[in-house]
């Protein structure tokens, strides 16, 4: 193949890039939870929100140190609106301020506790747990609960909760056969692809979608990745649990996964320290948001943002699909709502709870990879 002056171009500015950031020093892939060395078992202790547990309690009107790191979590999440002025962003007081109480009563709206307004224990429980790393409210519209004119009923199913990024991104429709690859920096074994694989064929069973790997990762229409801490998009990883991964909305096609997780690709029955994190479940959320798909306050959505820490949690719920075939379209060899995988939901061991979190992520430099 001849290589263009541009692609060129775009290959050193990609050499440039990996070598600024740390990729893949170390993975940690385990075919399940029994085959993870002991010495390689992460310290849950250590895990990045570990200091909101202090913050319970809390309420309106007081001052505590430690309320300043909450307000940047909210922040990131989309609960704090982080547009009134940027170059004070980080800087927060430890005041539990009318701001972050109306940031508390909106997320106990997405996550169905009681609006207290408080930190109180259900609600400081939540936050704790790793989650997705895209906003739940982006720009500051949402459509998970804290959207919602009604309060939810008890029973999710009956009301749809799936959301879309703003503007409703989705692929065009000339664009139903789109192909993904996976970053090479990272080399993953057949055992880690295949699972990938699956994850896409959950949402092609419902959509007239198609997923092809491809092995140019410059021209793949979307691209997978493992990195650590900062990784060139302004939107950096946090180490063992917190934010878990994060994908683009289209027609970006990035998708990103913390590489200090320990992620189980084959089997992830049995005990292990609460940091384990099935791969396939985490990879079918985040190519939801790859397809168009925000966060759902139903909690058995696949586009919940969070999920527990050794639970496999891989089918679409009805939830996911209505919200995909709003987008799309149903798959004309797929009939109606109720297949097999209504049914007979696949989890097992839902042991401690942990967060698949997303970032919705803007960063300008990698609009060279999208030419
Ligand atoms: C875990 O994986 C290892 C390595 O593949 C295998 O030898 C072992 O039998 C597995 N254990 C369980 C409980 O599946
Ligand atoms: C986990 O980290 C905490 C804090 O750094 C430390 O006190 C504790 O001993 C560690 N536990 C293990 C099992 O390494
Ligand atoms: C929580 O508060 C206790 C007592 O005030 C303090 O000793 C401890 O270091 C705090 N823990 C964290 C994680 O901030
Ligand atoms: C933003 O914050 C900075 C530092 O706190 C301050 O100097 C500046 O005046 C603020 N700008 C606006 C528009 O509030
Ligand atoms: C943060 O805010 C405080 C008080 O509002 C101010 O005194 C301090 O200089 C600010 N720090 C930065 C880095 O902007
Ligand atoms: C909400 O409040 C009720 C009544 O106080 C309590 O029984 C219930 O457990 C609370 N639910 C959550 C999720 O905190
Ligand atoms: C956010 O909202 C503002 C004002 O409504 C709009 O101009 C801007 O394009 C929106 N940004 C995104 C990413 O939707
Ligand atoms: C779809 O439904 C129709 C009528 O209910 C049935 O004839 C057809 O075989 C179904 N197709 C598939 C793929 O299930
Ligand atoms: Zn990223
Ligand atoms: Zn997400």
């Amino acid at each position: 193949m001849k290589i263009s002056p541009k692609v060129k171009l775009i290959l050193c500015i990609f050499s440039i890039f990996s070598s600024s950031t740390s990729t893949n020093a170390f993975l940690h892939f385990f075919p399940n939870i029994s085959s993870i060395p002991p010495s390689l078992l992460p310290n849950t202790t250590k895990s990045a929100w570990n200091t909101f547990t202090n913050l319970s309690g809390c309420h309106s009107g007081q001052n505590v140190a430690g309320i300043s790191k909450l307000k940047s979590y909210f922040r990131y999440f989309g609960y704090i609106s982080n547009n009134i002025n940027t170059t004070s962003k980080n800087n927060f007081t430890d005041e539990f301020d009318d701001a972050l109480e109306r940031a508390v009563l909106n997320y106990q709206k997405n996550f169905n506790l009681n609006t207290t307004g408080e930190l109180d224990e259900e609600t400081v429980k939540q936050i704790l747990k790793p989650r997705c790393g895209v906003a739940d409210i982006v720009n500051g519209s949402t459509t998970m609960n804290s959207g919602k004119v009604t309060p939810p009923p008890s029973n999710g199913n009956t009301v749809a909760h799936y959301s879309f990024f703003p503007g409703r991104p989705r692929w065009p429709s000339r664009r139903r056969d789109l192909t993904y690859a996976f970053d090479p920096r990272n080399q993953l074994s057949a055992d880690v692809k295949r699972v990938f694989a699956n994850a896409f064929s959950r949402w092609s069973e419902w959509t007239p979608l198609t997923f092809t790997e491809s092995g140019n990762y410059f021209t793949a229409d979307m691209k997978i990745g493992f990195y650590a801490g900062e990784h060139g998009d302004g939107e950096e990883f946090d180490g063992v649990l917190g934010t878990l991964a994060h994908a683009f909305a289209p027609p970006r096609g990035l998708l990103h996964l913390d590489s200090d997780e320990t992620w189980i690709v084959g089997e992830i029955s049995g005990s292990g320290t609460g940091a384990e994190m099935d791969l396939e479940s985490v990879a079918v959320h985040e190519i939801g948001h790859l397809l168009g798909l925000g966060h759902s306050s139903v909690e058995n959505a696949i586009m919940f943002p969070t999920i527990a820490s050794g639970m496999r949690k891989v089918e679409l719920d009805r939830d996911d699909v209505e919200g995909i075939q709003e987008l799309y379209g149903s798959n004309p060899g797929n009939n109606g709502t109720t297949g097999p995988s209504f049914g007979e939901r696949e989890v097992s061991r839902g042991c401690r709870d942990s967060f698949m979190g997303w970032i919705l992520l803007l960063a300008v430099g990698l609009t060279l990879f999208v030419l």
